[in-house]
């Protein structure tokens, strides 16, 4: 595949943008909620970045911003933010959350590759959203798009009793079979699309019961229940959930009451998409 300005594309192996359609699926939308909420940590860091001068009047982008766990979480305290989407499932969902009528909230719908965006932002935020966009249209439009000092912090989220046991449940379960793990900021540096200047691991604790535990995961690419099937999306919950109790009865992962503590990991990065591979 040729770009644009001639430049050849490359992306890593059992890679498939087209797995975003998930996305528009209303039961992943649904359960998305369940996902563990960020720290307070993570908008701090966004807003450090802007300064507190800028931070109150700055115009803010989040892409694919899902239901906006992260621009509902910064629109208190910024200018304005445009959360931009492809899934209309999502943005509804999104209206319906706590803080997702803010006046200061509006939700886009379309792809971040050529939505009706209204530039220039100070800062662009990218929570596990990028890795599905056309990363040689998606990163250009960035660059075009942020004012001159403007950052892109691009954000992954993880959580996970960290048990090899979980790993296996996952691995069969799976309807991302082909799927090689994939560090995306190095892929973005690798292909000239973004120069990163810093980034920063934040960790904490999330207290979910089991159900909506077992829920977060359907929130997930691969663990979707319309494309497991009934019968697969059952399995997967007894058995994710007869695993979580035995690891709690041997004290593999710590639970108080009916709330089990699950480790969550926030990895941020931060620097200038650029305009394209020259
Ligand atoms: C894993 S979710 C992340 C949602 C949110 N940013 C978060 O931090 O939880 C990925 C989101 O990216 C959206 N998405 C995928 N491709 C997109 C594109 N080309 N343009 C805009 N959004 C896109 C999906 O619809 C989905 O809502």
């Amino acid at each position: 595949v040729t770009t644009s300005n001639g430049g050849e594309r490359q992306m890593p192996a059992g890679i498939d943008q087209s797995h975003a359609a998930v996305f528009l699926l209303p039961s992943v939308a649904r359960a998305y909620r369940h996902r563990p909420p960020y720290p307070a940590a993570v908008p701090d860091v966004v807003l450090s970045l802007l300064g507190d001068e800028r931070a109150g009047s700055a115009a803010v982008l989040d892409v694919g911003c899902g239901i906006g766990d992260l621009a509902r979480l910064l629109v208190d305290s910024v200018g304005r933010v445009d959360a931009v989407d492809v899934s209309e499932p999502m943005l509804e969902e999104g209206r319906r959350q706590p803080g997702g009528d803010h006046p200061g909230l509006r939700w886009i719908s379309g792809r971040v590759e050529e939505a009706p965006l209204e530039p220039p932002y100070a800062i662009a935020v990218a929570g596990d959203s990028l890795n599905w966009t056309d990363w040689y249209v998606a990163l250009p439009r960035l660059h075009e798009c942020l004012d001159p000092e403007g950052l892109l912090v691009i954000v992954h989220r993880t959580w996970g009793t960290r048990a090899p046991e979980e790993a296996d449940v996952f691995r069969r379960h799976s309807t991302a079979q082909g799927f090689q793990p994939y560090d995306l900021v190095p892929e973005l540096v690798s292909r000239d699309l973004f120069e990163p200047e810093n980034h920063i691991r934040l960790a904490g604790t999330w207290r979910p019961t089991i159900e909506e535990y077992v829920e977060s995961r359907h929130a997930q690419a691969s663990f979707s229940r319309e494309r497991m099937g009934p019968e697969a999306a059952e399995a997967f919950d007894t058995e994710l959930a007869e695993l979580l109790r035995r690891l709690v009865r041997e004290r593999r992962v710590r639970a108080v009451g009916e709330q089990l503590m699950v480790p969550v990991t926030i990895q941020m990065a931060w620097g200038r998409p650029k305009p394209g591979p020259s």
